[in-house]
């Protein structure tokens, strides 16, 4: 009997976790892409305090790794232009002391990782300054200072969470 139990158990356990993908998903109002969700924040906030409201959320500041996550948030921007049209969005990198850029999760935006900045950017000599997509600039990327008030966009894993310990181990 409690074999016949344990084997139910192991017969779901592996349906669930194995033969179909663990399934992901993203908190009310945020948008799927790939591996991530993403949230457009329509809140004017300096780039520390749009991380910060990130971070709170489970996220960071977007970081933009391909020219498809690129062109995905901006098609959603274009697509959604009502209200992003007119608005800078805050995105997750920023000028370090050493005059390079990094990601806020510490990883560095070197000169050959993707990149969509406008033709000439970056332009600002100043530290202090951050990556944006410019809606000057048809949402392609600009430096400004940091602590200009902008709308923001964050992102979180679609899976969170790993799936949980297979049941022979809860049984044993
Ligand atoms: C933008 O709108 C088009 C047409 O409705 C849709 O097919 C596409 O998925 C939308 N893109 C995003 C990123 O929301």
């Amino acid at each position: 009997m409690l074999y016949l139990s344990s084997v139910v158990l192991v017969a779901v356990w592996t349906s669930l976790f194995c033969f179909t993908p663990v399934q992901g998903s993203c908190p009310a109002g945020w948008e799927h892409h790939d591996e991530s969700c993403y949230e457009f924040v329509t809140k004017e906030q300096t780039w520390i305090n749009a991380e910060v409201d990130c971070i709170r959320h489970g996220a960071r500041l977007a970081k933009i790794q391909s020219d498809d996550e690129n062109e995905f948030l901006r098609e959603y921007l274009s697509n959604n232009s009502r209200q992003y049209n007119g608005y800078d969005m805050w995105l997750g990198a920023k000028k370090r002391s050493d005059g390079g850029w990094g990601w806020g999760d510490g990883s560095t935006l070197a000169d050959d990782d993707y990149d969509d900045w406008q033709t000439g950017n970056p332009d600002n000599p100043d530290l202090g300054v951050c990556l944006e997509f410019e809606s000057g600039f048809n949402n392609h990327w600009n430096d400004d200072f940091c602590d200009e008030l902008n709308y923001y966009i964050c992102q979180r894993p679609f899976h969170p969470l790993t799936p949980p310990p297979p049941p022979t181990e809860l049984i044993g």
